[in-house]
């Protein structure tokens, strides 16, 4: 299959209609919370800025809808648009059933450049995504929420992963379409997008820090969640839940590759590192 070719975007958008999942977040299986998993549930920091992205999230995808004329392509980036608003919805039951801190706050205003918002907001998904997968694994590991609840969450996960993988499908067959998909092109934008994206985040790291300065995360929650966290571990998460989770899709569809390669990169200069400093001792002691 030729990327950029209408069979191309054909593929890519039928695949993201025929894998939506049809929910009410309303009546989604909401377990009952004990005292102990509510409280864990309650010291979490980010409830509001999720309940934000999610938000934003929709309003972006709907905006850029609207400017997009090609059919096949404007039914497929609705659809995005309606789950990503369902993911808000979602969170918003979530904060009411619990009782959680997360109050609405007005959107941004995002009707400029809604051509360069869209491609952001893509590759930031990607990069939320990728790092999501291994907190998510850690969450499911260390059970700091009822299976219930996290099984909830991984039908959100299950949709992101559809969102990015159609996003750099359209974003190749754009690419294409403009004449001007190349092999190393595309490693360059999608540097300099993601450059972009993780300046956003740690931006947004510092603001929640200073937001969350005096409630913070308790010691114990935190220490539940990291327990024997390890960068090198976490990292290989990320990097085998990408691969596990990416099984599921079409073989003939592109998918992330540019974080998932960047890691695959650090995984063996870490794993090169902890070799030759084991090997160590012994070489000094044999000469
Ligand atoms: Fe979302
Ligand atoms: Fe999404």
């Amino acid at each position: 299959m030729k990327i950029g070719s209408q069979e191309h975007r054909d593929a890519f958008c039928r695949h993201f209609e025929q894998t939506y999942t049809e929910y009410d977040p309303h009546t989604l299986p909401w377990p009952e919370l004990d005292e102990a998993a509510l409280q864990r549930l309650r010291t979490v920091p980010f409830w509001a800025e999720v309940f934000y992205t999610e938000r934003r999230a929709g309003a972006i995808v709907a905006a850029f809808t609207e400017t997009v004329s090609d059919p096949v392509l404007k039914e497929a980036l609705a659809l995005q648009g309606r789950e990503e608003a369902r993911h808000a919805d979602l969170i918003r039951v979530m904060i009411d059933k619990y009782g959680l801190d997360a109050p609405e706050r007005p959107l941004e205003d995002i009707s400029d450049n809604i051509d360069r918002r869209f491609k952001d907001f893509g590759f930031g998904e990607c990069l939320d995504s990728f790092l999501g997968f291994g907190l998510f694994k850690i969450a499911w590991q260390s059970e700091f929420l009822p299976k219930e609840m996290l099984q909830i969450f991984e039908t959100l996960m299950y949709e992101e992963t559809r969102h990015i993988v159609f996003f750099v499908n359209w974003m190749a067959y754009t690419e294409a379409q403009r004449g001007w998909l190349s092999r190393t092109l595309l490693p360059v934008t999608s540097f300099h997008y993601y450059t972009r994206a993780l300046r956003r985040m740690m931006g947004l790291a510092q603001r929640s820090k200073e937001m969350n300065d005096g409630k913070n995360f308790a010691a114990t929650q935190v220490s539940m969640f990291l327990d024997g966290f390890n960068f090198r571990r976490f990292l290989e998460d990320c990097y085998s839940e990408n691969s596990r989770r990416m099984g599921a899709f079409d073989p003939e569809l592109l998918r992330p590759s540019f974080l998932p390669q960047l890691a695959e990169t650090a995984l063996k200069a870490l794993r090169l590192w902890n070799t030759r400093s084991n090997l160590a001792p012994d070489s000094a002691t044999s000469s």
